[in-house]
């Protein structure tokens, strides 16, 4: 089996993610801050040291200024909905998630904010003078994600943090698809959501919000934090503000065991990998007629993602004839994010999404290419 959807979820982990998952259900899992023995304080303890090495990672001095979230999603909507108030105006690209747009596009629909979106090309590049173009006075946020889930487009996150800055407003980034892969300076931010279980290597159900420290957060959610439990009030320190419930601990260690990896081996060597990989792929899939590709031709500015249909073929039938026949794993279809496929020209018939991760091989890529060079020569025979 071969597989190519680590932008879903990253399927080839370091053995320690698991491990840490099963040991610390095994010999800690108690409930972290919650008491005073042994087995609380421990766990507690492993949520802290996951924090320090996420830190580490996104180069932050504030370990209490990251919120663990299930995921990305759940990151987004706690960053938007706690920053956002009524009167607000929020630019955000056309390239975005639908775990970006839906949560805009609910508070715009209650008629608490309003929004825009700054179109990118085609090719799905964005412009940062069509992004000031939007700005207006009464723009709070200038939310866009690192990279596109679609078709790998990397974008210049800092330059719109210092556009956003200039004008005085805030800049929130969706690191979905870039954690893990490519640095990231979270304090060049005032917020930051990232999942835990693609490129961080870590299990499913993590993930994480970096929120600047000062900035004023409105809950969407409250209750029990294991602090100041005398109070009616939810706590306003970080991270118990935004962290409410019992931690899923186990998950959260083993994601400290996928950051510990990545900081072993140095993201350059990551990005590195797979930006060979995906060379390789682009290079050999151009090679086969009838293949379309899509998004940036600057390959330095993207990431381990191909989006491709085969003319005449449809995307659906094209990923199953890879699973049933070759053993690949890819996604195909609309890939959760509307915008950028109106923005690509793929809304209608959707593509056929290849994404790489550190663990896979060249041998891999190449037994996909010579998989699609064979579908594709035969393919008014499906
Ligand atoms: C760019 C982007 N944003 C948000 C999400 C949602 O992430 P999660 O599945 O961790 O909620 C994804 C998921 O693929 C994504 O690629």
């Amino acid at each position: 089996m071969i597989y190519f959807d680590s932008a879903a979820t990253t399927f080839q982990k370091p053995k320690e993610v698991s491990h840490a998952v099963y040991h610390t259900m095994n010999h800690y899992g108690a409930n972290a801050g919650r008491g005073g023995h042994r087995l609380s304080v421990r766990a507690g303890e492993l949520i802290y040291e996951t924090r320090e090495e996420l830190c580490k990672l996104f180069d932050l001095q504030e370990p209490e200024q990251l919120v663990f979230c299930q995921n990305t999603t759940q990151a987004l909507n706690v960053g938007i909905k706690g920053i956002l108030r009524e009167g607000d105006h929020v630019v955000i690209s056309s390239m975005e998630h639908n775990s970006v747009l839906r949560p805009i596009e609910a508070a715009s629909g209650n008629g608490k904010i309003t929004y825009s979106i700054v179109r990118a090309n085609e090719k799905g590049e964005l412009s940062l003078v069509a992004l000031a173009r939007e700005i207006r006075p009464n723009t709070r946020l200038i939310l866009i994600t690192h990279a596109s889930n679609v078709c790998g487009n990397l974008y210049d996150i800092e330059a719109v943090a210092r556009l956003a800055h200039d004008h005085g407003i805030l800049c929130m980034i969706d690191a979905a698809q870039s954690a893990g892969v490519v640095p990231i300076r979270a304090e060049k931010f005032d917020l930051v959501a990232f999942p835990g279980h693609k490129g961080l290597l870590g299990p499913q159900g993590t993930g994480g919000l970096y929120v600047r420290k000062g900035l004023p957060m409105a809950t969407i959610m409250e209750g029990g934090t294991g602090s100041q439990s005398e109070s009616y009030h939810q706590p306003t320190e970080f991270p118990d503000r935004l962290e409410s419930g019992t931690q899923n601990v186990a998950a959260i260690a083993g994601l400290g065991e996928g950051v510990r990896f990545l900081l072993r081996e140095g993201l350059d060597a990551v990005r590195q990998k797979e930006a060979e990989l995906t060379e390789l792929f682009t290079n050999e899939v151009l090679n086969i007629p009838n293949v379309c590709l899509y998004g940036t031709d600057k390959r330095e500015e993207k990431l381990g993602v191909v989006a491709l249909n085969i003319e005449g073929m449809d995307c659906v039938e094209l990923a199953s004839i890879l699973d049933e026949e070759y053993g690949i794993c890819v996604r195909a279809g609309l890939h959760c994010a509307v915008l950028a496929h109106e923005t690509l020209g793929t809304k209608d018939i959707g593509c056929v999404r290849f994404s790489f991760g550190y663990f896979n091989t060249k041998k891999e890529i190449e037994r996909a290419c010579y998989a699609l060079s064979n579908i594709a020569s035969k393919r008014s025979s499906y």
